[in-house]
Parts: structure tokens; C-alpha cells; sequence
């Protein structure tokens, strides 16, 4: 079972980049793919501050994406900055391979990323996301095709399975790497594990021993240190976050900086800014109804960078309006963070113009 192909090459974690076809992912951190969070706005946010390698998409129901509008679409709509950016496909059967590669082909996408990992019952039931890893032949099928389908890098993201069976995990991965997958992503948890759960970071190191393909390892990775910690144990070629990503946009540089080398300036951190920079890209880049669900799913992250932030969170989580929702953090922010609001005045400002002019 033991390949020994890899054997700890990546000792020295200190290296920049990963190369997987033409991509050139640098430094090796790549956003986490998050179903309501990983959209256009928290891209840019992440953007501004730099530090990260590989952008995603949220899920994207493969089924639905051939008839999916790009220019309308909440799940679709990006800037020219975002690049490079992973689409994320959620796959349920075979037949759904190809139209969607032609279709996120005519999106733009820089890599492809096949979702095996979400452990969602509602995602279980329409057989994607984590069910199929219970079935190595469909996707063995699935990647098959993916990969005769398009010339891209091509990645798959797993958990690590229903239990610790590593007979089990090791045939899938080696499949996976058969069938043509260029990096593969471990989540670092069982199907049935919780987030409060303590992600067994060296279980990714025995993916890493099995296949020769870069392995990223993914889970509770919220600082430099969690980061620093991550890719010893794992000896991953790279680290995904996520959560800590909509809690901190400024995560990947400060990995990025410290871990590995990279220039990302230094930056002074307004949380009111960063907060008013996200509502006007939602305002300015989505329709009416998708904008206020998702400051909802944002601010969850973001309140927890206060001492008090479960009352922002109660208090944007029961908004019935993105004007509303401001309104409160507003009045948050003079309690709380005074100096933070007095230096996001330009945002401020631009951001009430901005809702002053629609009916959000
Ligand atoms: C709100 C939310 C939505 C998620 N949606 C997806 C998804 O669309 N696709 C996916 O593969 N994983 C999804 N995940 C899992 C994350 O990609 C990631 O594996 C998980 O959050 C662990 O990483 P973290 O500890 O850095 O957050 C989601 C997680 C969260 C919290």
C-alpha cells in the first residue's frame, strides 16, 4: 500500500509555488470552495490583502450550470481580478460531465475542482458531494470522463471517508491519481466529523506517502501558527482554508509573509473598512435578493473578530434589509470599534450613496 513515492520530499516548507499544467498556484494557498461565502465579494476582500495562490468558487450543481447565465448569476458573477480562480462541480452522475466542462470552459475557469467531500444530507441524498466515496466505480467513471473532457488542471476535494480505514482511502486516492487528477485536496475530518472536531492533519501526510500527485491539506487553519503546525505534521504540499478565510481576509498574506516568503506588504486592519468594502462590492456586483443572505453568512465569520461580536451577528441575522443591516453595524461599530468607523469614512460614504440609490 506504502508507495514511499514521496517521502517527505517538501522537508523544507519553505518553497513558493506549485505547478500543476500551466497553473502556477503561489504561494501553495488556496482558497477553500464555501457554499454562500466564497463568492465575488469575498474574493476581492482576500484579494486586497494578498497572500493567496488559488481562488474557488463555491459548489456549482453541475447539473444546473449549462443553462446558468454568467453575468446574472449570484454564483457566477466575478471580477476581472479574480485569477486565478477554481470552479467547483458538484457532481451527482456521469451524463452532467461534459456539459458543464463546456460550460465553465466558456466561464473562464482557470482550474476544475470535483467536489467529493461535502458530508450535506441533502447532497448525500442526490448522490454528490461525500456519497461517492462510497462508490470508487461511478467515480472512477466521473473522473474519467472529466479528464478526457478538459485540458485544465483538475482537482478533486475529499474528506477522509467514514472511518479510519486506510486500505479503503489509500485505493481511492491511487484511483483518483490513475484516472487523471492533478491535486487532490484532503479535508482533514471522517464524513461524520464536526468542525468542532480536531482535524487529523497526519492522516493527510499518509495521502501524501500514497500518491505522487501535490497534496493540499485542508482544515482549522486559522493562523500562521495552525498553518506552520499543519505542514509539518502533514508535510502537505500546500494548505485550503476556509472559515478562517472569511474571518480573517487577511490570513493568506500573513501565511504567505511569514511562511513562505512572500512580499505581501504590511497593512493596517479597519474591520468597519474591510466590513463596508464587502456590502458595496455584494451591493454593486449582486441582484437585490442574493445580497442580504449572503452578509448574513459573512458577518457570522467576521463578527468574531470582536469581543462582543454575537451582537452584531444577532443584530445583522434578524436585518430585514442590506440598508437595515448597515444601519446596526453602524451603530456596533461607534460602541466597539470608533476608530475603526473613523477611518472607513470614504467607504462609509460611498457605501450610503451607493444603498441611498436602491431598494436593498
Ligand atoms: C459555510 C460552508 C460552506 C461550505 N461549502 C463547501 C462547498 O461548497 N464545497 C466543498 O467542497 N466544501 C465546502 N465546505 C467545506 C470547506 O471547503 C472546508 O473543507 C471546511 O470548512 C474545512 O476547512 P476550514 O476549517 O478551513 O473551514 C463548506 C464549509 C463551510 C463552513
Amino acid at each position: 500500500m506504502d508507495k514511499n513515492k514521496n517521502q517527505n520530499k517538501n522537508k523544507n516548507i519553505n518553497f513558493k509555488s506549485l505547478k500543476i499544467k500551466d497553473l502556477v498556484i503561489s504561494p501553495p494557498l488556496l482558497l477553500a470552495p464555501m457554499a454562500g461565502l466564497t463568492h465575488s465579494a469575498l474574493r476581492t476582500l482576500i484579494l486586497d490583502y494578498g497572500g493567496v495562490g488559488l481562488l474557488s468558487t463555491e459548489m456549482l450543481a453541475a447539473r444546473r450550470l449549462p443553462a446558468e447565465n454568467m453575468a446574472l448569476s449570484p454564483f457566477l458573477v466575478k471580477t476581472g481580478r479574480e485569477t486565478p480562480l477554481s470552479y467547483q462541480l458538484l457532481i451527482t452522475d456521469s451524463t452532467e460531465v461534459q456539459p458543464a466542462l463546456e460550460a465553465v470552459h466558456r466561464f473562464g475557469a482557470d482550474a476544475v475542482d470535483l467536489n467529493l467531500g461535502c458530508p450535506a444530507p441533502r447532497v448525500r441524498r442526490s448522490g454528490g458531494g461525500s456519497s461517492l466515496m462510497g462508490d470508487i466505480d461511478k467515480v472512477r467513471t466521473i473522473v474519467g470522463l472529466a479528464r478526457q473532457s478538459t485540458e485544465l488542471p483538475l482537482s478533486a476535494k475529499i474528506r477522509l471517508g467514514e472511518a479510519f480505514n486506510e486500505q479503503q482511502l489509500c485505493n481511492f486516492c491511487q484511483m483518483l491519481e490513475g484516472e487523471g487528477i492533478d491535486l487532490l485536496t484532503v479535508h482533514a475530518r471522517l464524513r461524520k466529523e464536526p468542525f468542532c472536531r480536531r482535524p487529523h492533519w497526519s492522516w493527510v501526510g499518509k495521502v501524501k506517502q500514497w500518491v505522487s500527485i501535490p497534496v493540499i491539506a485542508n482544515g482549522s487553519i486559522f493562523s500562521v501558527a495552525d498553518a506552520g503546525k499543519c505542514l509539518q505534521i502533514s508535510g502537505a504540499d500546500g494548505l485550503m482554508i476556509g472559515r478562517g478565510a472569511a474571518q480573517t481576509p487577511w490570513l493568506f498574506a500573513d501565511i504567505g509573509r511569514e511562511i513562505y516568503g512572500v512580499d505581501c506588504p504590511m497593512y493596517q486592519i479597519s474591520l468597519p473598512t474591510m466590513y463596508a468594502r464587502f456590502i458595496c462590492s455584494l451591493t454593486e456586483r449582486f441582484v437585490a435578493e442574493r445580497q442580504l443572505g449572503r452578509l448574513k453568512e459573512f458577518t457570522h465569520y467576521f463578527s468574531v473578530n470582536y469581543a462582543f461580536g454575537h451582537t452584531l451577528a444577532v443584530a445583522v441575522q434578524t436585518a430585514d434589509s442590506v440598508r437595515q443591516a448597515w444601519q446596526r453595524a453602524v451603530g456596533f461599530f461607534q460602541r466597539n470599534d470608533p476608530e475603526g468607523l473613523e477611518s472607513a469614512e470614504q467607504e462609509r460614504a460611498q457605501l450610503e450613496e451607493l444603498l441611498a440609490g436602491g431598494e436593498v
